[in-house]
This record gives structure tokens, sequence and C-alpha cells, in this order.
């Protein structure tokens, strides 16, 4: 359970009452009653009216809300405020304003305008965030602390004079020496040697390519400048607050964050999910992808899903609304993965500013209103989930996800470009349509519980993944790698000597070359006839140990491996040296996962989402109908009550178009 104090599915929104007069607070709180809302983030965007003047702190609004809040049953997420800094702060504090790698600074009037390496903007979100928790630790609204607000997400990176400073800081705690540094950074190639620390900087617009050294170590340098800011409110807040747990929300597969990190600095994680409505299945399938990376970041532990619109978004070229039952659909999609918090943004739909045409859970034309009934309906039925909280979904694959190789991949001067979620997509949507979970986790993680571990592209390799891969392997676990793997260490410095580097003796292997997106590529397996069309590389692959399971049948790479296994220790390694089109994928993992012993939910039907949640003792069959017609569905060794509807099933189910069932399994 997240918190003691609130024991149900955490259901409520941003909830923003300093953009309405006090008397339409009281209607909020008759509302959220009706609705089933038991927790609002409060305050995310309030530091201007906390503090109109540097120094004058007014609580009192604040106080009459976490009271009204506290009377009616709804607990608080209380914000920290510090997402968006006064007008007052750039204007006397110019420099705590970001600025580009083109020299400019961003204006307020948006949100997110501070550099995070400002002092000014740290001594004073601290004094707030101070403040906040000394007047509220002990109100008996507060469940939980919601720490700023998406990190990032407009503002990733400040390249000015004092990130500048900080970084050279930072390279020096690292490098130690100018000449280490000069070495890993590879600064002998186009005179790019540094003699002093201060003719370092930040990788600023410069006539072409910028030292990719550089610019992976100022990524991760801003990553870590953000998550100073994040570690230091949640220090803060635990010094007051030992026992309310803190979070921040995160932005699913978000790139510039490497959440992995970030997620050991929080109690509990959050997230924020907007699929498109108009981009189904593709945006359902991502949803459900980075849902389950939320769960694997805390290793399994239940996550909140902090923010998603009720209907439509106000930001895309084309905001469509959710159809009746999509949003009931998609929260329980969350609840399924791991979720033990369906939070919406925002609860009121603001009258004014920039998000004045993004829906609420209260619409413009207020109660009366679909998709106000569609909250309130689904605010009550969730109270019948209590038995779901704290359970886990129990994953025997595993997809490695990496912030750092993504960084270097996806930086300029490649053989081509590559995007790493699209790989992990690639993978993922293969178990997806198969019903069977997987979960994510680090190259350098404890993959003991995996029996299938996949790392669609690894192109940077550290010693230490190495080892780990080398030892699952080992001891008995099947790995499978994608092509343009092991080429770099940590510091983007090609492993000489052929690829994927320290793991060619665990692949049977050895990478000489590339092709990068191929034409009319083909692969066939050994003695059948038909062509398979492959994609977007070509590795040209000499095996040593590993048996060849597919070749290309086509270019001058032709009779060349596509896909090999080898048998090493008590484990395989398996190699994909193209994108396989991913029926044939599918087909070929087929035998292999069913060998491994990996079971499905239930067996796949299109359309429909199966997913088990449990804990000792008690197991959850949700089932989602994401067709637009209804679906039986077979319940093979599922027989129990249907938590939604209080009967006992068996046999078969039927869902409705977009309906859901959720089944306990019989003891
Ligand atoms: C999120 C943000 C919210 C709101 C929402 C609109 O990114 O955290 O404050 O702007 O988007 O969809």
């Amino acid at each position: 359970m997240i918190t003691a104090k609130l024991p149900h599915i955490f259901y409520g929104g941003d909830y923003n009452p300093e953009q309405w007069p006090e008397d339409v607070w009281r209607d909020d709180m008759r509302l959220m009653r009706e609705a089933g809302v038991n927790l609002v983030s409060v305050g995310i965007f309030s530091w201007a009216k906390l503090e109109p003047r540097p120094g004058q702190y007014v609580f009192d609004w604040l106080d009459r809300v976490l009271d009204l809040l506290a009377e009616n049953d709804v607990f608080a997420a209380l914000a920290t405020a510090t997402a968006s800094p006064p007008a007052w702060l750039a204007k006397l504090h110019p420099e705590s304003l970001p600025q580009d790698a083109e020299g400019r600074r961003y204006s307020p009037g948006g949100r997110q305008h501070y550099c995070p390496n400002s002092a000014a903007y740290k001594e004073r979100a601290a004094e707030l965030t101070g403040r906040l928790a000394q007047r509220y630790k002990a109100h008996p609204a507060l469940a939980l602390w919601h720490i700023n607000n998406e990190y990032g997400c407009h503002v990733s990176e400040c390249l000015c004079d004092v990130c500048a400073a900080r970084f050279r800081q930072w390279l020096s705690a690292r490098y130690k020496t100018l000449e280490q540094l000069n070495e890993r950074w590879g600064t002998a190639f186009w005179s790019q040697r540094y003699d002093a620390w201060d003719e370092i900087l930040p990788p600023r617009k410069a006539p072409t390519f910028c030292n990719p050294a550089q610019q992976l170590d100022y990524k991760r340098f801003m990553n870590e400048s953000l998550l100073a800011l994040c570690r230091a409110e949640a220090e803060i807040l635990r010094k007051h607050t030992p026992k309310v747990p803190v979070t921040t929300n995160f932005m699913g597969f978000f790139k510039p964050l490497d959440y992995f990190q970030w997620a050991q600095a929080l109690d509990v994680v959050a997230w924020d999910s907007y699929p498109d409505p108009d981009g189904v299945p593709e945006e359902r399938i991502h949803a459900a992808c980075a849902h389950d990376l939320m769960r694997s970041l805390k290793g399994g532990q239940p996550f909140v899903l902090m923010e998603q619109a009720p209907s439509q978004v106000n930001w895309r070229a084309v905001n469509a609304p959710k159809r009746p039952g999509v949003m009931r659909l998609w929260s329980y999609q969350a609840v399924a993965r791991g979720a033990d918090g369906v939070m919406f943004f925002q609860w009121r739909a603001s009258k004014a500013g920039a998000e004045k045409f993004h829906s609420g859970m209260v619409p413009h034309a207020g109660k009366q209103t679909r998709v106000f009934s569609e909250i309130a309906s689904l605010g009550q039925e969730l109270k019948k989930l209590d038995a779901v909280l704290g359970c886990r979904v129990e994953a025997k694959v595993a997809l490695v996800c990496d912030w750092q190789s993504r960084w270097a991949l996806e930086q300029d001067s490649k053989p081509a470009r590559l995007d790493t979620v699209r790989h992990l997509r690639y993978c993922y949507d293969l178990f997806y349509e198969q019903n069977i979970p997987v979960d994510f986790v680090q190259p350098e993680g404890d993959w003991a519980q995996y029996k299938l571990v996949i790392a669609p592209v690894l192109y940077m390799l550290t010693a230490r993944a190495a080892e780990n891969i080398r030892a699952y392997v080992n001891a008995g676990g099947c790995f499978v790698l994608g092509y343009f793997s092991g080429i770099v260490d940590e510091n983007d410095q090609v492993y000489i000597g052929g690829y994927p580097a320290l793991l060619k003796d665990v692949m049977g292997l050895s990478v000489e070359e590339w092709r990068p997106h191929p034409e009319k590529c083909v692969a066939q397996l050994p003695g059948r006839p038909e062509e398979i069309p492959c994609s977007t590389w070509v590795d040209v692959v000499n095996v040593k140990s590993a048996q060849v399971s597919a070749v290309f049948a086509s270019d001058y790479f032709a009779g060349k491996p596509a896909l090999t296994i080898n048998e090493y220790g008590k484990g395989k390694a398996l190699y994909a040296a193209t994108l396989l089109e991913p029926s044939w994928m599918a087909w070929l993992m087929s035998g292999f996962i069913e060998q491994l012993g990996i079971r499905p939910a239930l067996p796949a039907a299109r359309g429909i989402e199966a997913v088990v949640r449990s804990k000792p003792g008690r197991q959850f069959l949700f089932l989602l109908n994401h067709n637009q017609k209804p679906e039986t569905v077979d319940l093979g060794p599922w027989s129990g009550k249907e938590l939604l509807s209080g009967k006992t099933v068996q046999g078969r189910i039927m869902l409705e178009p977009n309906g859901v069932a959720i089944v306990e399994r019989k003891k």
C-alpha cells in the first residue's frame, strides 16, 4: 500500500483552486464526493500565490483548501509548488532563467523557466518547500508530497555560464585530471584538447558536431542537476514528515531523465499518460508499455497514474476526445499493469490560460455531462478494488532499457539514426499481443527472476553490464541481443576488434561491418523457400560457435547469418543481425517461449488485453476489450468472482465494447 492513510485506489486529479473564487470550492467538494474522489494534487502551480513578493508568504487560502478537503474526506498530494517560479524571481535574478544552446535566455510567462543550477532558484524553492512542510506536516489531509512537476518537460537542459561552471566541477569530480578527461573524451580528434578546465564549455552551438563524449556527459550532468533539485526537496520534506511518501510525476520514456536513477530518490513512482485517442491501437499499446516501464522502475512496486486526460488535451494539432468508455478502459489498463492510483489532469477545466481547452473531470458545461458522469461512475466503481492494492505483475520476460546507452546511440554522427524506444516497442509488441507480461531492466541490474532477457539494441556496453550478461547466461538464462550492440564503452569510445566487444564469446560470433536501411532485404530459414522481409539494419556477422537459425538471402551479405543461437554455460544467447518482419519473429520466438515455460495470462485474442496481478493468496485477472464490438472470452482455468459486477463467472465471459472484467481466482 502506498500510504496507510488511504487504503484505496487513489482517485482524483490536479486541483487548482487558486483559479476559482472560493464559492466554487464548496461546489468542488460536493462534486468530489459525488465522484468518489479521495486524493487531489494541490498547489502544483501556486508559487506566485503562496509567495506573491519575495519572502512574503500567504498560506491562509491553502489552509482553507486543505481544511475543506479534510472535512470532505479527500486527501492531498500536496505540491511543493516549485515548477513555475513567480515573475519576481526572473526580475530579481535574471540569471535564474535557463539558456539554450544558442545563448538565448528563456522568458518567464510560461512555466518551468528556471535554470537547475541557479542558486537563487534553489534557495527560494528550498525555502518554500520547507515552509510548506513545516506548516502542513500535521495536517490531516496530507497523504503524499508531490515534488515540483514533470521535471525537464519543457526545459530539459540549460547551457548558461552558471551551468558551465558547475559542469566543470562535475567533470573534475568524474575525471580527476585534465589528462584523463582528454583521454576519455578523445580530444586528440579535431584538435579538441583542453589545457585548462575553464576552456571547457557546455555543448553549445558549434560549426559542426560537438565532441560526442562531451555531449553525453552533458546529458548526464543535466539529468543529475535536475535530479539534485528533486532530491533536495525530498530531503527537506522527509526531515519534517518522515512517514509521508514523496513522489514527482514522470513522463514514460522521456529521454532526458534516467528514470531508473530518479526512482531511487522517490518513495513511489508516479507518471502522466496521454495517449492520443485518434492513434489507437498504437497509442494504447505504447501506454501499456510505459505502464510496464513505470512498474519496473522500483522493482515491481505499484505506481500511481498521476495524470491522464478525462477526455481531450489541448496541446496536439488536433485534440480528439475520448469516446464513451475509453477513459474507463484506459484507467483499468493502468491498474491492470500495476497502478494503485488513477488520477487526472485536472479536476475542473480552466476558464483562462493556455489549458482552458484541456478537458477536466468537471467540464466547462458542468456536471450534467457525459464526461462528469463517466468520471463519477468510475470513482464509485474503483471502490470495489481495495483487494487489488499492493498486487504485483509477475513477469518472466524482461527488456533491457538503458538511458545511458540511449543517450549515446541517439546522438549525431552514427551509421544511421536508430530509435531506442522503437526497438523496445518492436520486442514489447511481440509479447503484448500474446498477453505475456514484460518488465524492463537495466543492463547492470539483477535478472535472476527472468527466464528471458532481451536487449533490442545496447549500443553502449559497460564492462559491468557485460559481466552481468555473461553471468546470467552462464547460470542458465536466455539472452537475446540485437544488432549494433556492444559498440562503445561509457565514454562513447569504440571497442576495437569486432562487436559486440566484450560479449563476442557469449554470443559465439563477431560482427565486422553493417548496412543500415538495407533495400529489399530478405532472410531465409535453412531449407525453406519463404522469404522473410528484413528492415532497418544488417550486421555482417562471422559465426564462431553460434548455430545459424536464419540467413540473409539478398545483397552482398547473402548467406551470412541473420539470426543465431549460441549455447553458453547453462544458458543460451541469441543474436539478431536485423529486424525480421514482426510476425515472423513472433513465430520464431513462440516455440522458444514455450520451451522456456513462459505462459500468457490467457491465449491471445485480437484487441483483448489480459493481465494478472497477484499477491500471496490472491490472484486477479484483468480483461480489457479494446474492440468496438462485444467479445466473448474463454476464461480457461479462471473462475471466481468478477469484482465489478459481483457475479461469479466461469467458462466464458462476455465483454461489452470497451468493456472490462476483473476475475478473482477462486482459492
Ligand atoms: C502535463 C502537466 C500538466 C498539464 C498537462 C496537460 O504535462 O503536468 O500540468 O499541463 O500536461 O495535458
